[in-house]
């Protein structure tokens, strides 16, 4: 079935999905579960390895640990690693729902591709900064999600690249209801482009973790990426 047919029935709905990278990790049941009784959908974990990128989190013992105490959570690791195959086993058995990799350090992300549904996950196709957008269009047709990365990859806190926006809306336009994340320096002042572009997945550090009232910068994200939905599924 081609990507249009499959597309054809499904309805795009928005999800935020904190990261939890600048929460105080010595709390991260507690800093879960606070991020999702402030109305997360889904939690962005992520993963990173000191090659792909210069500096280390945490791997699958912690997020089995975090999956044991949230078994009903979906659960994403962003794998910023430099051998995403080598993790894909674990990362299932740590029960997480979606292995989103990076595609740059990969020889053929086909069969990364298919060796993470074959372990059950759902698969992410990340993209940094400098890598053109066309150079996900081969495997959209395995993946469930874009990730469409809006700084640097490595640390929270950054600032927000808005000409990433083209790439969300350029597979926007060409894909209407594929999954379009974005990642980095997303917030109550940034939101608003990322939601124009076209992205209905929404990954908010510290933004959501250092807000006073978390709930409402939750419920703000929210609507503003709700009401673009709606204009652009009318098309
Ligand atoms: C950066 C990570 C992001 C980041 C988001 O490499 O992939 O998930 O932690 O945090 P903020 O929203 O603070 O940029
Ligand atoms: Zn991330």
């Amino acid at each position: 079935m081609s990507l249009a047919t499959r597309n054809m029935d499904k309805k795009l709905s928005c999800k935020i999905g904190p990261s939890i990278l600048n929460s105080d990790l010595s709390q991260l049941y507690d800093e879960s579960q606070r991020l999702l009784d402030s109305g997360a959908d889904y939690l962005h974990l992520d993963v990173m390895d000191g090659t792909f990128v210069p500096n280390l989190t945490f791997g699958h013992p912690v997020v089995k640990c975090l999956r044991n105490k949230l078994p009903n959570t979906m659960l994403e690791t962003h794998m910023m690693v430099q051998n995403p195959i080598q993790w894909i086993a674990p990362m299932a058995d740590a029960n997480v729902d979606q292995y989103t990799f990076h595609i740059e350090p990969c020889d053929d992300v086909s069969l990364v591709c298919r060796k993470i549904k074959e372990a059950g996950m759902k698969v992410g196709l990340a993209i940094k900064p400098g890598t053109p957008v066309a150079s996900v269009e081969d495997y959209i047709e395995l993946a469930d999600m874009v990730l469409i990365m809006t700084v640097e990859p490595g640390f929270g806190g950054q600032k927000f690249m808005c000409d990433m926006m083209s790439k969300v809306k350029w597979l926007r336009d060409k894909y209407p209801t594929l999954n379009i994340e974005v990642d980095g320096g997303v917030g109550p002042s940034t939101i608003d482009y990322c939601a124009k572009a076209g992205a209905n997945m929404i990954v908010s550090g510290t933004a959501v973790i250092q807000a006073d009232d978390p709930p409402q910068v939750i419920k703000l994200l929210r609507n503003s990426v709700i009401k673009e939905i709606n204009n652009y599924s009318k098309c």
